[in-house]
């Protein structure tokens, strides 16, 4: 059964997306200059991480705003900040692409795997740039096209075998389209007006006991199990599905166990 981003019981059990975020995430609250009375902005909160916390981190006296165009997670967020009795985060529902605020507005930016996921990435570094405040700090995390490395070689394989060769060329969009490779993002960075101070690379694993268990799990379906399947022919989905399931299965045998590497970059920058 499809899962419905707009159902309110899935939106309040997303609390697990934060074990997926969460590496990335406590770089940026582990980098962020902490100081009292700023104004920061979370690009791409979600459902409210590292939102929340930041907010918390930072204390009272400073306003912290979520930017999001999913106003199911942010109903969540917006939830999860009145249960905590927080009472310094306003949210707003729109894009990165399109930021509903004043120019140099932000002392603080960050982003948690949220502008590798944005329409238009040229543009929603602009808009950071815009509304950051000359010297305002800008941390922001994706993962690299390096990520899940062992999927992608057996799930090209799949696609070999069942002669869907035509649909080799849409895995490497798909990889592209959210996780362009880390010089081009640096560049995109640079080349909007930011100064990247330190480039961070880290990885942590996301490990299955196989196959099944890894194309049944709640967030691989949730996340990324539809742009999967937006790459191959609905007539052909079964039938690749499951020699792919086959193949992770066979490795996870062989190696006892599935490891799936998310290797991921920190961009720590600053408005000159
Ligand atoms: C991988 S999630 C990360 C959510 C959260 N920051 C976290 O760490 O759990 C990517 C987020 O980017 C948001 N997003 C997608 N397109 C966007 C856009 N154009 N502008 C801002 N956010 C966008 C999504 O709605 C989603 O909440």
């Amino acid at each position: 059964m499809d899962y419905n981003l707009d159902s309110p019981g899935l939106v309040s059990s997303l609390d697990e997306l934060s074990l997926w975020s969460a590496p990335f995430g406590l770089k940026i609250l582990e980098r962020i200059n902490l100081r009292p009375q700023l104004h920061a902005l979370d690009i791409g909160c979600g459902t409210g991480f590292p939102l929340l916390e930041l907010s918390m981190r930072l204390g009272p006296e400073s306003k912290v705003y979520g930017l999001d165009p999913w106003q199911a997670a942010l109903d969540r967020a917006d939830f999860k900040a009145k249960e905590y009795q927080i009472n310094n985060i306003s949210f707003f529902k729109g894009e990165a692409e399109n930021m509903p605020f004043f120019t140099g507005t932000f002392d603080l930016l960050v982003s948690n795997n949220g502008l590798n996921n944005v329409r238009n990435i040229e543009q929603a570094m602009a808009e950071c740039y815009r509304v950051a405040r000359s010297g305002a700090q800008f941390v922001w995390t994706m993962n690299t096209d390096a990520s899940f490395a062992p999927f992608y070689k057996l799930f090209r394989l799949a696609l070999e075998q069942n002669h869907c060769t035509e649909c080799l060329s849409a895995v490497d969009a798909h990889i592209y389209a959210k996780r362009r490779p880390v010089d081009e993002m640096s560049k995109i960075t640079t080349h909007a007006g930011f100064e990247i101070t330190m480039l961070l690379h880290d990885s942590f694993n996301y490990r299955f006991s196989n196959g099944t268990a890894m194309l049944s799990h709640s967030f691989i379906r949730l996340a990324f199990m539809p742009s999967w399947l937006e790459i191959i022919p609905p007539q052909n989905r079964n039938q690749i599905l499951s020699t792919l399931e086959a193949f992770l299965n066979e490795l996870a045998e062989k190696e006892k166990g599935l490891t799936m590497p998310v290797p991921f970059v920190v961009f720590d920058c600053v408005k000159p």
